[in-house]
């Protein structure tokens, strides 16, 4: 196979590398090419042929369906691991010993107490407030409360800053959601693993004792494990980019709850769950939402439908099907909309508009089904997947600052008008 591309501008030869990865994706790297070409760039909106970054945090092969965090198969990691495992793999690049875990998990509880003054800054919200903004703006304030910058070259500095971060964001998601809800805020127990204190925090009552059944931690594992790590995608791509200018590590994930937040990207599951709810209240008609959705005229997509990797089934989407049936089952939960979205799946399956330009169910297509479950309110749907997304951000924020990435700053085509002269505003 060659190792060298090469391109011809206006009849002269350029020769560039081709990076081969451990999987065999090869790249060409053209680090050097405005340099030898005297100024031409690329272009490529949405970067959907650019490669940002070498990493070796998460392997994703589109076309055949795999997902693997540090060569694991999600599917394997889902079923056998912990999320506090999986957190601990993508960050630190192995699986824990029980060892490593024990203490990983002693050191977040050390930290898991938030500033009382940070209550304030929540009592500044209105209640209707979208806690995916709360949840943003406070992990930016986290920094006033932890001001001393962190030391990336200081293993010791990396750990501590890491572990407060993934302390600290489980309170303040869940605060986030009892703000909505006019409940007092929680800091949950100690005693409890990390998934099931982040359950605690979201829903123990004052008056009451605090119960869970084994199904709804489980499942909430998993969902969490499944959203963990996802390479280069929008949001992760922000939490780098903002860190690729040595802001610190709280910045740059609070930049990338924000990114998360859009509808194109985590934002999905609430709107698939809407989506799937106004179709029930529409009488069920899926044949109708089929036909809006594959009508250029009309705005309407088939949220949680469509990858930009994934041309085959998200093996995301495969596992979290069967959880849904798995814990409403569980659960004895009956939900007419797990109906409409199977409905929906087969017939998207058998027509040739989502066949030909190979749209299958994503990620957020059944999770939403599994969150209401749960009781967990709609609109902290994308508040679930920025949970299970924080150690992925973090290794990735990680991995950018140890590897010492350039900042990160795009070239572009200027397409605006030429040199004009500029008129006093009583002549223009
Ligand atoms: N419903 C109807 N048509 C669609 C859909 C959809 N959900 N998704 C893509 N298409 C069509 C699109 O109109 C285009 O058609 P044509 O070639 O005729 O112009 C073709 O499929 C390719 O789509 P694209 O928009 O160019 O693809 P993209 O890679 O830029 O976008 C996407 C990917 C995920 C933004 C898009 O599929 C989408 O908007 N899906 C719905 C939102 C969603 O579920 N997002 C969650 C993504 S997974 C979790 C995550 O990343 O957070």
């Amino acid at each position: 196979m060659a190792d060298k591309a090469t391109l011809t501008i206006d009849g002269q030869s350029y020769e560039f590398p081709i990076i081969t990865g451990t999987e065999q994706e090869r790249a060409i790297d053209i680090k050097t090419l405005r340099g030898a070409t005297g100024g031409v760039t690329t272009i490529d909106p949405g970067y959907k042929n650019t490669g940002s970054c070498q990493s070796a945090i998460t392997f994703l092969d589109g076309e055949e369906g795999i997902l693997r965090y540090r060569g694991y198969a999600i599917e394997a990691l889902a079923e056998k691991a912990s999320f506090l495992e999986v957190a601990y793999l993508l960050i630190f690049g192995e699986l824990p010993t029980q060892v490593q875990l024990d203490k990983f998990d002693k050191d977040i509880k050390a930290e898991s107490h938030v500033d009382e003054d940070m209550k304030k800054i929540l009592d500044g919200f209105p209640k209707s407030a979208h806690p995916m903004g709360v949840l943003s703006a406070l992990t930016s304030a986290l920094i006033a409360f932890n001001p001393s910058s962190v030391n990336v070259d200081s293993e010791e500095d990396m750990y501590r800053t890491i572990v407060k971060l993934l302390a600290k964001f489980p309170v303040l998601a869940a605060w986030a959601m009892r703000k909505k809800k006019s409940q007092p805020l929680d800091y949950g127990d100690n005693s409890l693993g990390y998934v099931e204190n982040l359950h605690k925090m979201m829903f123990a009552k004052p008056n009451e004792e605090y119960k869970v059944d084994k199904a709804v931690i489980d499942a909430l594992d998993k969902l969490l494990i499944l959203h963990a790590d996802h390479e280069q995608n929008c949001s992760t791509s922000t939490v780098r980019m903002v860190g690729s200018s040595h802001a610190g590590l709280f910045a740059s994930i609070s930049s990338g709850i924000c990114a998360l937040w859009g509808p194109l990207h985590g934002g999905a599951n609430q709107a698939v769950i809407e989506m799937l709810e106004s179709i029930k209240e529409d009488g069920g008609d899926t044949k109708k939402y089929m036909a809006k959705a594959k009508d250029k005229e009309d705005p309407f997509r088939l949220m949680g439908f469509g990858h930009r990797v994934y041309k085959n089934f998200d093996p995301r989407a495969k596992i979290i099907k069967v959880a849904a049936d798995d814990v409403l089952n569980q659960l004895g939960i009956e939900d007419p909309v797990l109906d409409i979205a199977k409905g929906l799946e087969k017939e998207a399956l058998e027509d040739s508009y989502f066949v030909d330009r190979k749209l299958y169910p994503n990620v957020d297509f059944y999770s939403g089904i599994i969150y209401r479950a749960l009781d967990i309110p709609v609109e902290m749907f994308t508040v679930m997947f920025a949970l299970g997304r924080l150690p992925g951000w973090i290794a990735q924020w990680k991995e950018m600052r140890e590897n010492k990435e350039p900042i990160g700053r795009p070239r572009q085509v200027y397409t605006g008008e030429n040199f004009r002269e500029f008129k006093e505003v009583s002549k223009r």
